[in-house]
């Protein structure tokens, strides 16, 4: 089979590719990334030598040349994680979200319907769902939960489902969405919390946290999240969508004082700072729809996934060094001066 992984350059679509680069060695992988700041050759350069493995640098919106790849590689499957994923620059500048999670979205959409695929697959956020409160830990995301959303990254995620439902009920494309928790692990870059975090720990530097650091987050390891994809791709029914999470709720004053703990760092460096506007509670998923269905049981809990993240930093500095010592200083700079 053909597969094509768009995003693939970047966190989760990069450990996405290195899965299915390995499992499937007569299967052809072919990542298609137009390498935006998050998108990074150096997650892939393990793959360069791998006979099954491709690399398109393209962007999803551009129609014509979408479509002369999908005329070239005929692909069976496309997996689409392409987007623009930080809530933070959400906030800061909406409108690279619209075009490349819906327009982006859209584009892939047309090119499936033009061509025939066997299957579309939709990485999305359970952050379309909104947040729950904290004081009701009774209350998890399901599959129907109504989407409701916060932060124009995640609206820009729930109009992609939306139009990739639609594609399905109108077209009879057959598509499925995953929509998952936090996921954190190997080539995560250093904007999200954990891997800022650690990388800031690791220097002994500030480690801001917004508002009292009780929001909780659902953390999955991202190994658990592309054996989740992997098995909705093949054995997964059209037109459904998957929740993915591994019930590991932390709010993130836990998550950060877990990493200072393991590194051997003082909690002094922590420091908090001005709120995220708008910012969600809780996040929580059941899962359950994806245990029965298809028998996805998480191989990471919290503490398991977390030391492996840990031992991964500490082993891979040149690639998280290359990123924080380039342009991602100014941007630390201009997002955090006004909170710190
Ligand atoms: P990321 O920001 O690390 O990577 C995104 C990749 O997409 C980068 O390689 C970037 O270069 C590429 N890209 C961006 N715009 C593009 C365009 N127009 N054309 C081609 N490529 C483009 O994101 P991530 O954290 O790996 O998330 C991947 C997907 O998973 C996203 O769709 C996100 O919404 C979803 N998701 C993320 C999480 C999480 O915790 N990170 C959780 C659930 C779902
Ligand atoms: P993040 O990794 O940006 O993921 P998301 O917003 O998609 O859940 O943030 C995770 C949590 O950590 C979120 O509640 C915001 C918080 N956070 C901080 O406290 N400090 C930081 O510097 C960052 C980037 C996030």
């Amino acid at each position: 089979m053909n597969i094509i992984v768009t995003g693939g350059a970047g966190f989760i679509g990069g450990n996405f590719m290195h899965y299915m680069v390995s499992k499937y060695s007569n299967d052809k992988i072919i990542c298609i990334d137009c390498l935006t700041y998050a998108g990074n050759m150096e997650t892939l350069s393990p793959l360069e030598n791998k006979k099954n493995y491709k690399f398109i640098k393209e962007d999803i919106r551009n129609r014509d040349n979408i479509y002369k790849i999908f005329e070239e590689e005929k692909p069976d499957i496309i997996v689409n994680f392409a987007a623009e994923s930080h809530v933070d620059r959400s906030v800061e500048n909406p409108s690279i979200f619209l075009e490349t999670n819906i327009i982006g979205t859209s584009v892939l959409l047309d090119a499936c319907k033009k061509y025939g695929i066997k299957r579309f697959h939709q990485v999305s956020t359970d952050e379309v769902y909104g947040d729950l409160p904290l004081d009701r830990k009774d209350l998890f995301f399901v599959e129907d939960t109504p989407l409701h959303t916060s932060s124009p990254y995640s609206s820009s995620k729930a109009a992609a489902d939306l139009l990739t439902l639609a594609y399905h009920r109108t077209f009879k494309l057959p598509v499925t969405i995953s929509r998952c928790s936090n996921n954190y692990g190997p080539y995560h870059f250093p904007e999200k919390l954990i891997p800022l975090i650690i990388s800031r720990a690791l220097n002994n530097e500030e480690l801001p946290v917004y508002g009292k650091g009780e929001n909780i987050r659902d953390w999955l390891y991202v190994e658990d999240h592309c054996v989740a994809i992997d098995l909705i791709i093949r054995n997964g029914k059209v037109g459904e969508i998957y929740n993915i999470g591994g019930h590991n709720e932390k709010t993130n004053l836990e998550v950060v004082k877990t990493i200072l703990k393991e590194l051997g760092k003082s909690d002094s460096l922590i420091k908090f700072v001005q709120d995220r506007p708008g910012h969600d509670l809780r996040y929580a998923i059941n899962p359950e729809k994806i245990q029965k269905e298809l028998a996805w049981i998480p191989q990471y809990n919290f503490e398991t996934g977390i030391k492996k993240t840990i031992k991964w930093y500490l082993e891979n500095k040149t690639w998280w060094e290359h990123i924080v010592s380039g342009e991602y200083k100014n941007y630390f700079n201009k997002m955090y001066s006004y909170r710190m």
